[in-house]
C-alpha cells in the first residue's frame, strides 16, 4: 500500500463543515484522494453544527473512500451537544475516530484528540483564581494528557499527531491576533515534543492561518484547514509522506 519509497502517503483535510442541505459534498474529492494517498485524515469540524443529518451526509461520502479514513472531531461537531452520536454515525461508515486510543496503519502510528483552546506563550491562560478558569485550563490539560497517553502506547518508529486545535502559534499567522488564544493551546505541544516518533502534526480550525510551522523541537506542524490548503495548493487537502 505504501508508496515506492516506503513512506505512507497521508492526505489530510480539516474543516469540512458539512451542512444538512449538502448533496454528496465530498464524494468526488474522497474518490480523488483515494487515488493519490494511502490514508485520509480528517482534522475536525467535519459537520457545521454537529447535527445527525450532517453526519449522515458525510458518512455516505466516507463510504466512497477506498483508503482508510481516520480523524478527530472539532468544536463545530459539539455544537448540538451530541458528539457521541456524530462519532457513532461516522464510525458506522468506517471512519476511525481518534480520541482515547491510537491507531496504526502500515507501520505508522496515529494519535489524535480534538484539543482545546487557551493560548500561547505570554497569552496563555493560567489555572488561577475562579474555579471556572481552572476548569477551562483543565479541559486543555485533559486533551493534552489523552494525546500523551496515546503517543506513549505507540511502538511505531513514525507517528502523526492529529488535532483540530493548533498546538503552536506559528500556523495561526494570518488570523487576527485578538483571537489567537481561541485557536489553540500550547499545552497540546508538550506531549508532541516529548516523543521522538512524532514526525508530523496536522490540525485545522484556523481557517485563515498559515500552512506550515514547527514545534519548539522542530516537528513540522501543518494547518490543513481546507481553506488554507486551497490557497496553498489549489486543492482543499494536503498530502504528506510519513
Ligand atoms: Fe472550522
Ligand atoms: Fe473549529
Amino acid at each position: 500500500m505504501a508508496s515506492e519509497n516506503g513512506k505512507l502517503r497521508v492526505a489530510a483535510i480539516g474543516d469540512l463543515h458539512v451542512m444538512e442541505d449538502s448533496v454528496a459534498p465530498y464524494r468526488e474529492l474522497f474518490t480523488e484522494i483515494s487515488g493519490v494517498a494511502d490514508v485520509l485524515v480528517l482534522c475536525g469540524d467535519l459537520t457545521n453544527f454537529g447535527k445527525t443529518k450532517e453526519a449522515e451526509i458525510l458518512a455516505e461520502d466516507i463510504r466512497s473512500s477506498s483508503i482508510p479514513v481516520l480523524g478527530v472531531l472539532g468544536n463545530h461537531d459539539y455544537e448540538c451537544g451530541q458528539p457521541g452520536k456524530v462519532c457513532e454515525i461516522l464510525h458506522s461508515a468506517g471512519m476511525i475516530v481518534l480520541d482515547e486510543q491510537a491507531h496504526e496503519i502500515e507501520g505508522v502510528g496515529f494519535a489524535g484528540v480534538k484539543g482545546f483552546l487557551g493560548g500561547f506563550g505570554r497569552g496563555e491562560l493560567a489555572p488561577f483564581g475562579e474555579p471556572i478558569v481552572k476548569a477551562f485550563v483543565d479541559e486543555a490539560l485533559n486533551e493534552s494528557r489523552k494525546l500523551e497517553n496515546q503517543l506513549r502506547t505507540l511502538r511505531t518508529e513514525r507517528s502523526v499527531a492529529v488535532l483540530h486545535y493548533s498546538p503552536i502559534a506559528g500556523t495561526l499567522e494570518g488570523e487576527p491576533p485578538a483571537i489567537l488564544q481561541y485557536l489553540g493551546s500550547q499545552r497540546l505541544c508538550e506531549p508532541i515534543d516529548r516523543f521522538d516518533h512524532v514526525k508530523a502534526v496536522v490540525h485545522g480550525h484556523a481557517h485563515h492561518g498559515t500552512y506550515e510551522g514547527r514545534t519548539m523541537r522542530g516537528i513540522p506542524v501543518y494547518n490543513v484547514a481546507r481553506f488554507v490548503c486551497r490557497e496553498k495548493f489549489g486543492r482543499p487537502y494536503a498530502v504528506l509522506e510519513i
